[in-house]
């Protein structure tokens, strides 16, 4: 289904996006900013799509490429386009970009900007559903804020809308109304780019304002409606630092409350720990302060996660011991796991159920089977270890030639000595041992005991059953 809610006009929807954002005093374009984990044109794109509208134009202008890029994993949709503003001379301007896509269609354009990433699509449906209600030319998303400075007020004048001025053309008198433009607005397609043409630069900015163009319409006696939303958090923008991180800590606050409430997670310090939006974790786990959890990471039931931690789109058993300054990143670990301190999995890195990986130990790459046990100061890299292993320590699988990767394969009932040096590629059979110190060049048959430099072997061991 391509048209809108009553099934009349199709529905498009333009995401403003090219502004550089000054207040951000960065280098890198405003939309590129991340929050709870993704770029902020993410937030509002994923949001324009779950409307299903026939297509989703986003104006591009700063660091165009990049902002393309950024949208690469969710943009595969035939339904996205991208057109550039090749000058940032306002947002008047850069919905004119679209002018070629939009101007002859027979549509409705729903205009979001890149920079408001809160609004939900249930909001973004009732004021389209007003918008035809009210036969609209345009109707404008407003709020009332407590504190509305540097946004557009919206004027009312005896007969409904008047006019939208900005903070920085406004009097004093208009500086005071409270009612605010979210700069979301429904239009007709024809009539919007039809009023455009007649927006012109004598404001206190010397820009093409978007905000221009609802009194151009009434002026043409067009109406112009306003839908007056009453969460005004949904449509907070984020034009400096100190927006981007009030509106980051609303997010992890609700995120927090959410587990606490509907899935019994324990947090010792709701204020100091920092989970994604995404990430679900299981009853009775119980987080520690200054735990970060990112991404889509999923934590079981009955885990002990210490201070320090940082999961990032990890996937983490049941009843798992965590303990603190932990790293472990697109990796998994099973039920019953102990994890740490200080200890570094990465690159998917498995731990299977009952494994144990103490201080100062990285996993790379690397599967450790189930009841095995790396307990301090080891290097694992390109390697598969078998079930109820030991691996000695400061032992190090030596992966990499200069060149190339190798792999290590170690077989089920192990011991590797502490400080052997494993030269890969190299194969330890089930049942065998490796001596304290030996440098491992050449593959280990089952139940072999290798000693020294290079390793040499020095006995059959008795196999076990
Ligand atoms: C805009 C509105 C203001 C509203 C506020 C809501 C105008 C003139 N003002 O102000 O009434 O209260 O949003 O958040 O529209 N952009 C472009 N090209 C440009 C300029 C901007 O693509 O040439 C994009 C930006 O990347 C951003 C969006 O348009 O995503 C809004 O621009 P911004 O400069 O943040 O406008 P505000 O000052 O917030
Ligand atoms: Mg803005």
């Amino acid at each position: 289904m391509s048209s809108n809610d009553a099934g009349e006009k199709p529905l498009n929807v333009l995401i403003l996006a090219a502004g550089l954002g000054t207040r951000m005093k960065s280098d890198r374009a405003k939309v590129l900013h991340r929050l709870d984990g993704r770029p902020l044109i993410e937030h509002v794109f994923r949001t324009a799509l779950s409307l299903n509208p026939k297509k989703v134009f986003i104006v591009v202008g700063h660091q165009a490429d990049d902002v393309k890029s950024a949208l690469a994993g969710t943009s595969s949709d035939r339904r996205i386009e991208f057109v550039l503003q090749k000058e940032q001379l306002g947002t008047g301007d850069a919905v004119n970009a679209a002018r070629e896509q939009l101007a002859g269609n027979d549509s409705d354009v729903l205009v979001l900007s890149g920079d408001v990433p809160l609004i939900k699509v249930e909001t973004l449906r009732e004021l389209i559903a007003v918008h035809l209600l009210e036969n609209a030319a345009c109707t404008v998303l407003t709020v009332k804020l407590k504190d509305p400075f540097g946004y557009g007020r919206v004027i009312r004048g005896d007969g409904g809308f008047d006019r939208i001025v900005e903070q920085k053309d406004a009097t004093d008198t208009e500086r005071e109304v409270a009612e605010i433009n979210s700069g979301i607005y429904c239009f007709d397609s024809r009539k919007l780019f039809a009023a455009l043409s007649n927006v012109r630069t004598n404001n206190a900015q010397g820009e093409y304002y978007l905000t221009d163009v609802p009194r151009l319409l009434l002026d043409n006696d067009e109406t112009v409606a306003l839908f007056m939303h009453d969460r005004s958090v949904e449509v907070e923008g984020v034009n400096d630092r100190k927006q981007l991180a009030s509106i980051e800590k609303m997010i992890n606050d609700e995120t927090i409350e959410r587990l606490m409430k509907e899935s019994g997670v324990t947090f010792i310090d709701p204020r100091n720990a920092y989970v994604s939006s995404t990430a679900a974790i299981g009853r009775d786990t119980v987080i520690y302060p200054n735990v970060t959890i990112e991404g889509d990471t999923i934590l079981g039931s009955n885990c002990v996660i210490r201070s320090g931690t940082r999961l990032s789109n990890a996937t983490i058993g049941d009843n798992v011991e965590i303990r603190d300054n932990c790293l472990i990143i697109d990796s998994e670990v099973g039920d019953a796991c102990t994890v740490g301190p200080m200890a570094h999995l990465r690159g998917h890195a498995v731990m299977v159920e009952g494994a144990k990986v103490g201080n100062f130990v990285e996993m790379k790459k690397t599967r450790l089977g189930k009841n095995s046990k790396a307990a301090h100061l080891t290097y694992l890299g390109d390697a598969t270890i078998g079930d109820e292993t030991n691996i000695g320590a400061g032992v190090i699988t030596c992966n990499y030639d200069g060149k190339n990767k190798h792999e290590t394969h170690i077989g089920n009932d192990v011991k590797i000595g502490s400080d052997t040096m494993l030269v890969a590629p190299v194969n330890v059979g089930d049942g065998a041992t490796t001596g304290a110190g030996s440098v491992v060049t050449k593959d280990v048959a089952a139940g072999e005991l290798v000693v020294g430099v290079p390793a040499k072997t020095m006995k059959v061991l008795a196999k076990k059953d």
